[in-house]
């Protein structure tokens, strides 16, 4: 039987594609466990003067850049173009995708070249849920972590806590009834004029006043649903926003995002606090973008030390989107379901295992 069919081909590597948005970006694992290459290209500048991703464009972008950001991830794991590593000691063995939830075109992109992959180097190909692989970003630095965990997943698309019982067992205790966390830094940074993408401007503009603007100033916007069970609302926060420049034009921008950014900080962090004693959780854990969030890292953190539990937080980079938790997440599923069929297409509006 040709290495084709058979798809036995061993080896310790695992290389991961992710594309379901604004970044392109290619990893190769070893054993699951060690990044031996990532790399990852953002579109950032691309969509900047537009103030938000075109998906047009993304996926035009994504498909100039998936063969270099192959080519640059093989050279820097020392594999050839045939997946085996120079030496002869090792070889990709398996080839995994983020195939949903995020923008059809661009997850197009990175699923067809995975499963290109998988056929000419006759290894199994893996598809991945983006939500599932932003949960893979705290284990692949820190395999010990402590279960059962809470995590709060706040990305662009998503805002979910999550009661993690041990990788792959998941039961979703609250989500946004609106706008996801990272859709409303980004809708009031827009607002404010400060920049795209929101969150960094956000954090950036409130960073930068002085200690003195922050009390003389001082705004504060009431946290949404803050008393209000595990479910999040951010929809009414923005509009609070909205309403509290239109009838102060005086006050800055930064008073008001270093606000914004408070509330939205303070809602996140008590209702995580919340489900790790509904839980009795051992430990809280931060994954997605708006996770890269200097002062949600800093509360969350002080919250999980006075509440007795660890809190795992990724570093900056394995928060926003990459392909080395997509790879993580793709051993994972590799060896608890198998491979994906070809067949598995992308799936835009694919939700958290198990929710929805
Ligand atoms: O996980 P991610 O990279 O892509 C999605 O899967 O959506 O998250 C992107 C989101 C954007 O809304 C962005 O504004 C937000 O994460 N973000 C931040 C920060 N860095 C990225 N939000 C707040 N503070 C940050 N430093
Ligand atoms: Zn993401």
């Amino acid at each position: 039987m040709s290495e084709i069919a058979s798809k036995t081909r061993s080896g310790n590597l695992l290389l991961a594609i992710e594309s379901s948005c604004d970044e392109t970006a290619v990893a190769i694992l070893r054993s699951g466990t060690q990044t031996v290459a990532s790399v990852v290209a953002s579109q950032i500048d691309l969509h900047r003067a537009y103030g938000g991703v075109v998906p047009e464009l993304a996926s035009r972008a994504h498909l100039s850049l998936i063969i270099p950001l192959l080519d640059q991830a093989l050279k820097e794991a020392g594999c050839d173009h045939f997946g085996r590593s120079r030496d002869g000691s090792d070889a990709i063995s398996a080839v995994g995708a983020t195939y949903g939830p995020g923008l059809i075109g661009p997850l197009l992109v990175g699923v067809s070249a995975a499963k290109s992959l998988s056929l000419a180097w006759g290894v199994p190909f893996v598809g991945v849920n983006h939500l599932e692989a932003h949960l893979y970003a705290a284990l692949l630095e820190d395999p010990d972590m402590k279960f059962p965990a809470v995590v709060l997943l706040v990305s662009g698309g998503h805002t979910l806590l999550i009661s993690m019982q041990a990788p792959g067992r998941y039961s979703v205790f609250g989500s946004t009834v609106d706008d996801a966390a990272g859709e409303a830094f980004d809708k009031v940074a827009r607002y404010l004029g400060l920049g795209y993408p929101g969150g960094p401007a956000i954090e950036q503009a409130a960073g930068a006043l002085s200690s003195d603007a922050r009390t003389k100033d001082r705004v504060r916007f009431t946290p949404p649903m803050l008393n209000d069970g595990l479910d999040f609302s951010f929809s009414g926060l923005k509009t609070a926003v909205v309403q509290y420049v239109d009838a102060h034009p005086e006050v800055s921008s930064a008073v008001v995002a270093a606000a914004f950014q408070e509330s939205a900080i303070e809602v996140l962090v008590k209702k995580t606090k919340r489900c790790a004693e509904l839980i009795s959780a051992r430990s809280i854990c931060l994954a997605g973008g708006v996770a890269a969030n200097g002062p949600l890292r800093e509360v969350m953190t002080q919250m999980g030390e006075r509440s007795g539990r660890r809190v795992y937080v990724p570093s900056r980079a394995m928060c926003t989107d990459n392909a080395a938790m997509v790879a993580a997440a793709a051993h994972y599923r590799l060896f608890v379901d198998g491979p994906s069929p070809l067949e598995l297409g992308a799936a835009p509006n694919l939700a958290f295992p198990g929710h929805g």
